[in-house]
């Protein structure tokens, strides 16, 4: 293997049925694009709008692919001389049928990447193209909801796509698999799509950076990478801790690899230490962050993904411009924060408790949530009663194949009994698996 390809484009759907998800987007391109064979665009240009790796520019190609078009694809410094748009929108109607395609579609790839200061006029030029074309034309963005684009989103249609959820994103991930001949265990595949947050890029990158050149993989191979992000996080935060300016901090936003869900409890976690010298950069940076997470809630709730720019540049910018910022060291001391490393370490007794839950559901006939909320309360109380009744507990449960110890963690109530310790007690012997 001389030069690897990376996954991500080798498996690039080409087809729009290959594409995972994003239904409502692909019927919305198909119908675009039949109105302009008709004749009748309705709009001349559509801008997919979404976080990065969700199947934006797949989408485009796949769509051309599948009805017969070239894509010409323009980008940012085409837009500076604008000499190449000129190009395009004159010499558009001589080509086309050349390689017996049926025509072009045009492309512009991150529109929301042109920096609007610097390449004056380019806006303009864009929105010239979109009125002059005889082309349809395919916009991106990650965030089209600056102001600044206003104009330009009212020239086109905005067809806003969707992160994909850990089950879309394991069935990418497992087609790999089985077409590179890896066996990749089902656990495997689920921590990577979590801790994708959404990002079919970043997963297949991340399964290729794991999986590539194994027959095998399992959980612990991926968790050491699991690592390797949280060296990122480090970096991230400290380039927003040093940012001076308002876009410097909102980059990071932008890197492939940023995950605002995992960045949230970093930043929260490291905002007090960082600013401890300085009570009007820590009531900011909190005020800020407290801000962006009730954008969050808002997000999530009304799936407004609109409101995304906001709530990521409170909680970067936020927390990087704040009054009487202090001196930084040159590298910033942080912390791993301490919520997600609770979730790694009752990760464990989160399994055990969906597995029993799960066995109990099938041994009782009842649904997950009638044993949730009827049954396993009455175990806690039999496991925390007299001798007798912890007795039967046990007996039961070792009739369908589970110890007292597995049931107790299940049930969160590990260490009572144990000589001595308070329940919830602070040392606790270390488990395998907690870092
Ligand atoms: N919905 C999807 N279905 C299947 N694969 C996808 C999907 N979205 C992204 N991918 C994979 O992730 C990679 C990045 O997708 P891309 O379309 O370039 O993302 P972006 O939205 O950032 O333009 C693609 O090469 C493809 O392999
Ligand atoms: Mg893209």
């Amino acid at each position: 293997m001389s030069r690897r390809i990376p996954w991500v484009e080798k498996y690039r759907p080409r087809k729009l049925s290959e594409v995972v998800n994003q239904d409502e987007a692909k019927k919305a391109l198909l119908d675009w694009i039949n109105s302009w064979e008709k004749g009748k665009p309705n709009r001349r240009a559509v801008l997919l709008a979404g976080p990065p790796g969700i199947g934006k520019t797949t989408l485009a190609y796949a769509l051309a692919n599948e009805k017969g078009y070239e894509v010409l694809e323009l980008n940012a410094s085409d837009v500076r001389t604008g000499e190449r748009i000129r190009q395009v929108i004159g010499g558009s109607m001589k080509m086309g049928s050349l390689f017996g395609f049926r025509g072009r579609i045009i492309l512009f790839d991150e529109v929301d990447g042109l920096n609007v200061r610097e390449d004056k006029g380019g806006l303009a030029a864009i929105i010239e193209l979109i009125r002059e074309s005889t082309w349809p034309i395919i916009m991106t963005a990650n965030n089209p909801w600056d102001p600044k684009f206003r104009e330009l989103r009212d020239e086109a249609e905005v067809i806003q796509l969707k992160p994909l959820n850990e089950d879309d994103i394991m069935t990418i991930l497992r087609r790999i698999c089985n077409n590179e001949g890896i066996k990749c265990e089902e656990d495997a595949l689920k921590l990577i799509a979590e801790s994708s947050g959404g990002d079919v890029r970043a997963a297949i990158n991340d399964l290729q950076a794991v999986a590539e050149g194994k027959k095998v993989v399992t959980k612990d191979d991926v968790t050491v990478t699991e690592r390797a992000h949280q060296f990122d996080m480090f970096k991230v935060l400290d380039k927003v801790f040093h940012a001076r300016r308002f876009d410097e901090a909102r980059s990071v936003t932008f890197l492939p690899s940023f995950d605002w869900e995992n960045y949230y409890p970093w930043a929260l976690d490291n905002v007090p230490s960082v600013y401890a010298k300085s009570v009007d950069a820590l009531s900011d940076a909190l005020d800020n962050l407290s801000l962006s997470d009730v954008v969050r809630g808002r997000i999530v709730k009304t799936q407004g993904w609109e409101l995304m720019p906001y709530m990521l540049e409170l909680m970067t910018a936020g927390i990087a411009l704040v009054r009487n910022k202090p001196p930084l060291a040159r590298f910033v001391r942080l912390s791993f924060p301490e919520r997600i490393r609770l979730m790694a370490r009752t990760r464990e007794s989160r399994q055990l408790r969906d597995a029993l839950i799960n066995r109990l559901r099938i041994e009782l006939h009842a649904s997950s949530s009638e044993v949730s909320l009827y049954y396993m309360p009455l175990l806690r109380l039999m496991a925390g009663s007299d001798l007798f009744k912890k007795k039967l507990l046990e007996r039961l449960m070792r009739v369908l194949g589970y110890s007292m110890d597995s049931v107790e963690r299940a049930l969160g109530i590990e260490g009572v009994g144990e000589g001595g310790e308070a329940g919830g007690g602070a040392e606790r012997k270390p488990k395998k698996g907690s870092r």
